[in-house]
């Protein structure tokens, strides 16, 4: 599609065909093959009229084509779309085209005051709209494990996990992270810590999967960060967490964190934290982060810097060891207790 303001301004309905085809799993239903219309609109439980404004909006910009015959089929792009794809982006695009989209209705007022839109559209933060909508929550968790599996897929090849028994990742959602890492280290358990509701969801799938290895290694534990951290872990990590948070929110995170890292310091000889986040200095995405932010992150929440990060960190009577480039977009700093 040629740029032009008013390709421009049609860009968010982009955005939101691609949420939509996401959600339906258009994708997934021509994995099998060409399809028409009506058939596509049959299988994902669409209106037939409504599949082709929808699909040609979308292959303008690359997304699905259709043969010689008209039926529509999968693209590069769209491919990606797919359930089964190994970089799978299909629910972090129902999530951006979705829920992320509707919070963007609230953008011009958030320009206007400097305070985050999501809240003024839905009048609670994310983490209480997820309560209330679980099948937004079910896609947004889906859509972390989508940003978290290439960073398990590195984690587990480049960190030195042999002395490590226990990992507990601190808001880690379905723990994919953890599946990843888990899976390329059979010694390992882990513990993934969140919010209840999502602990609950990634129990039952996980048990449903009947993966009794990854049972016996891998327990869920509800928590409330802000108050409490399962003790006793080698390996603590904070993946995408603090940044959707405002700096004093950050340090009582951090906080929390330290607190169970010395209340285990009997068991473990040196707890590590890593602190898995966007830094300025490492972030490809960079120039739209703020604009993120200030649809979806909490009240005066800014892009962190490594020196932000390190002030952080003392403040929370933690000390940033090192600090390493996980391109494109992520840095890993390993944390300690401070002395
Ligand atoms: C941006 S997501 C990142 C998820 C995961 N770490 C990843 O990178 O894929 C932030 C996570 O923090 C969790 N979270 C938010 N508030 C929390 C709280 N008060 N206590 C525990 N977890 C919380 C969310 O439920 C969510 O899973």
């Amino acid at each position: 599609m040629e740029v032009s303001l008013v390709g421009l301004s049609v860009g968010t309905w982009i955005a939101s065909s691609l949420g939509v085809a996401a959600r339906l799993g258009i994708a997934d239903a021509l994995a099998e093959g060409p399809a028409t219309g009506a058939e596509l609109a049959k299988a994902v439980g669409a209106h037939p009229d409504a599949i082709p404004p929808l699909l040609r909006t979308l292959a303008m910009v690359g997304v699905f084509g259709q043969d010689e015959e008209g039926r529509y089929v999968n693209s590069a792009l769209s491919e990606q779309l797919r359930t089964d794809h190994p970089q799978s982006l299909r629910y972090l695009c129902a999530l951006t085209g979705g829920l992320y989209f509707q919070a963007s209705g609230g953008l011009f007022d958030a320009v206007r005051t400097g305070r985050p839109a999501l809240p003024s559209v839905f009048g609670v933060p994310l983490y209480e709209q997820l309560e209330r909508d679980p099948e937004t929550a079910a896609i947004f968790d889906r859509a972390m494990e989508d940003l978290a599996r290439p960073v398990a897929a590195a984690l587990a090849e480049h960190y030195p996990f042999e002395g490590v028994r226990t990992v507990v990742d601190v808001g880690g959602g379905n723990g994919a992270l953890l599946k990843g890492i888990l899976a390329a280290h059979p010694h390992l358990h882990g513990i993934c810590a969140d919010r209840p509701e999502v602990c609950g969801r990634a129990e039952g799938e996980l048990r449903r999967s009947g993966d009794q290895d990854l049972i016996d290694r891998l327990t869920f534990q509800p928590i409330d960060v802000f108050r409490e951290c399962p003790p006793g872990a080698d390996l603590y990590v904070l993946k995408n967490v603090l940044h959707d948070w405002s700096s004093g929110s950050a340090v009582r995170i951090l906080s929390s964190v330290r607190d169970a890292m010395r209340a285990g310091a009997e068991q473990s000889a040196r707890p590590v934290l890593l602190v898995i986040d966007p830094l300025v200095e490492h972030d490809a995405g960079a120039a739209i982060r703020p604009l993120i932010k200030l649809v979806i992150g909490e009240d005066r929440t800014r892009e962190r810097s490594e020196a932000d990060l390190r002030k952080e960190a003392a403040e929370a009577g933690l000390e940033v060891l090192s600090v390493t480039p996980l391109p494109p977009e992520l840095t890993v700093a390993a944390c300690a207790l401070a002395d």
